[in-house]
């Protein structure tokens, strides 16, 4: 398979590119049952679509969805479900100076090289609008989740060298629904909307770590040796674009830690194991133990500045420079919030069908 298309029975593929026709995703393996409209969908792709806010890009692209196949009267039949995005604000004339000439922090040279051709308005398929597929797919995945009362929930916890101070993990969907910038600590979204802000005026650009926290997860979710949870996790994330790492529960602070300091020990709660700490992240053994899965990724700044910057000419084979003109995020952190969370909520679902919890024929 040529990379389009991720888990083995809820299986998502996406299509499309940034300025193309449209952009959509095909999601196979949906138990038949689920109550699905297009609203479910256009209420996640409206937390992803740029021009919400002054942190994000002025292109207008309204991103209305439209399912096309897999509901029938109200919920999932059990049959593909199609959704499609058309393009309808791509001005492809700010690309016309990229002909050739990669641009630095981005995949237009990889993609040249690979392909020999490359559609190099908006970035093509290696546009950031690519996670249209993912938000499509990850909707009907959280929809599943809910049936079982697991949350999905993704937030900023850095831009740049601000970070926030922890909050209470039942209260991070709401407060961080409060500012443009999707952080639960109010104080650090501020200074963090400040530093975007001055980023932005500079033509330059910050980046910044996002938490996906699972709540509710049940025990023994993932496969023990390969395909574990923690592994397929963290290629979701891995696989969105501008992401360059990944952290789950401690993360690179356990390599600077003892066993005692870290082993999470096990207690009873009424009837229920619990770890009095949580510095695995929810996951041991490649599976969920039961308690939050947390997992943080580090998102790079958005490489299309506007700032002079030396490349290659392609054709001519010598050096030159650029200058980017197009619409661009002077931080891609608020908007990937969402798309964090579909990239969880599929996998998590992905292996709730493969262990049972979830009846891949219909819901009950
Ligand atoms: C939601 C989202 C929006 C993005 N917006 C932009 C953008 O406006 N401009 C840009 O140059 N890159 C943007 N990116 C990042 C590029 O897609 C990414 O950096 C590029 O594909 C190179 O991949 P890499 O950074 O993973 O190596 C965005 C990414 C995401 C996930």
């Amino acid at each position: 398979m040529a990379g389009n298309t991720t888990g083995k029975i809820f299986a998502v593929t996406t299509f499309g590119s940034s300025h193309g026709r449209a952009l959509g995703a095909v999601v196979d393996g949906c138990p038949a049952g689920l109550e699905l409209k297009e609203e479910d969908i256009q209420i996640e792709l409206n937390k992803r679509r740029p021009g919400t806010s002054k942190l994000t890009t002025p292109r207008d692209e309204t991103d209305q969805v439209e399912i096309l196949s897999g509901v029938f009267e109200g919920k999932t039949d059990g049959t593909p479900i199609a959704a499609v995005v058309y393009n309808k604000d791509a001005d492809s004339s700010a690309y016309q100076n990229l002909i050739n000439k990669p641009r630095p922090g981005h995949g237009d040279y990889c993609w040249i090289s690979r392909y020999g051709t490359y559609d190099y308005r908006g970035g093509g398929r290696g546009s950031g609008r690519n996670t249209i597929g993912h938000v499509i797919g990850g909707t009907v995945a959280k929809k599943l989740l809910e049936t079982l009362d697991i949350k999905v929930v993704a937030h900023v916890t850095q831009v740049g060298e601000v970070k926030a101070n922890p909050v209470n993990i039942n209260l991070i969907e709401e407060y961080s629904q409060n500012n443009a910038v999707r952080c639960a600590d109010a104080r650090a979204a501020e200074k963090m909307e400040e530093a975007i802000l001055e980023a932005k005026s500079k033509g330059d650009s910050v980046g910044g770590v996002v938490e996906t926290i699972v709540l509710g997860a049940p025990v023994g979710l993932g496969e023990p040796v390969f395909d574990k949870l923690d592994a397929d996790l963290a290629k979701a994330l891995m696989n969105i674009g501008s992401v360059k790492g990944v952290e789950i529960g401690f993360g690179f602070k356990v390599a600077e830690s003892t066993g005692y300091g870290i082993n999470d020990e096990f207690y009873m709660e009424k009837d229920e194991v619990r770890t009095t700490t949580n510095t695995s992240g929810g996951i041991l053994g490649g599976m969920s133990n039961g308690m939050p899965i947390l997992l943080r990724m580090a998102v790079k700044p958005t490489p299309s500045i506007s700032m002079v910057q030396k490349t290659v000419d392609l054709e001519k084979m010598e050096d030159t420079e650029i200058q980017i003109k197009g619409r661009h995020d002077p931080c891609i952190c608020p908007r990937v919030v969402p798309v964090a969370e579909a990239a969880v909520a599929m996998v998590m679902v992905d292996h709730m069908i493969r262990s049972g919890f979830i009846n891949p024929c219909q819901i009950k």
